[in-house]
């Protein structure tokens, strides 16, 4: 029996309701302010995405577009700023930043009641210890957690391996499914046989950049696939000239696997639901 597909826009298009029942409850609009440096056109769209979603669920947003050569100085000013008004209740910092602005400087000048993307060292450590709970957890690993949830995987008690050990995805589902008591390991370039350590998992996520790396024959039979990959490839048959793939071979690990997410609509969509969501917490806990 082929997988069954985790559909990611149905679940996300549940969660903005969701998100907009509990924005039409509060006697103001949630407020994300968004910063992005420099003119990178991925960068550019993903934000774009990230105000439309706003509007369509009842938060505001506040662009805040800076030069590519901003200084450090000028981008910690305006978070400060961000920090303290209270129309802002949820701030972003696109990534990736120019050379001359120190991520992790950066990052951590965002208040971390306002930190909805999770970012700040305060929230991921506490994501990472025992008994301790981040004020927000990142988006896209957030958006992982909440497709199994919601399509009845268990996490506890299972295999999970990650491939990538990115800040914004593979560490931080790493620590998530470890909270959620999943027995956790993660791959990564120096990892020296992948496939040996996914042929041992029942849930796999696969966050590691490279167009349909996880092949069939490195699944278990009935494993849940979580593919966070978005990868261009040439397509002539395509009107634009390529076509999105994930890191994994979705049409012959759907063979194998008890369930896999699309790419695109699997992962993707769940990422901006996710905001949405952790706005609108930061929005709820100052009128608490
Ligand atoms: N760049 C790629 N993914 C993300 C994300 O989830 N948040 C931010 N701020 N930047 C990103």
């Amino acid at each position: 029996m082929p997988a069954e597909i985790i559909d990611g826009k149905r679940i996300a298009a549940e969660i903005r309701a969701e998100v907009a029942n509990r924005v039409s409850r509060l006697n103001m609009s949630p407020g994300l302010g968004t910063i992005i440096v420099g003119n990178r056109t991925d960068s550019a769209t993903y934000v774009r995405m990230k105000h439309k979603a706003c509007e369509e669920c009842g938060l505001v947003s506040f662009h805040h577009p800076l030069p590519e050569d901003v200084e450090q100085k000028t981008v910690i000013e305006l978070i400060q700023k961000l920090n303290a008004d209270e129309r802002v209740h949820g701030i972003l910092v696109q990534l990736p930043l120019p050379k001359q602005c120190n991520e992790e400087q950066v990052l951590g000048a965002v208040d971390i009641n306002k930190d909805v993307d999770g970012f700040h060292p305060v929230n991921i450590g506490r994501l990472a210890m025992k008994n301790r709970e981040p004020m927000h957890v990142p988006c896209t690993p957030k958006g992982c957690i909440e497709l199994l949830k919601r399509s009845n995987v268990q996490i506890h008690g299972k295999e999970a391996v990650i491939l990538g050990r990115s800040n914004i995805v593979g560490l931080p589902i790493s620590l998530l499914l470890l909270k959620n008591n999943a027995t956790v390991t993660i791959c990564h370039s120096g990892t020296p046989d992948m496939a040996a350590q996914t042929k041992k998992a029942d849930i796999v996520v696969a966050a590691i950049g490279s167009a349909a790396m996880v092949k069939k024959d490195w699944i278990k039979p009935g494993a849940v696939l979580i593919d966070v990959g978005i990868n261009s490839v040439p397509d002539e048959t395509s009107k634009r000239g390529y076509r999105l793939v994930g890191d994994i071979d979705t049409k012959a690990c759907e063979e194998v696997a008890g369930m896999i997410t699309p790419v695109p609509g699997g992962v993707g969509p769940m990422t901006i639901a996710m905001l949405l969501q952790n706005c609108v917490t930061a929005a709820e806990r100052t009128v608490e």
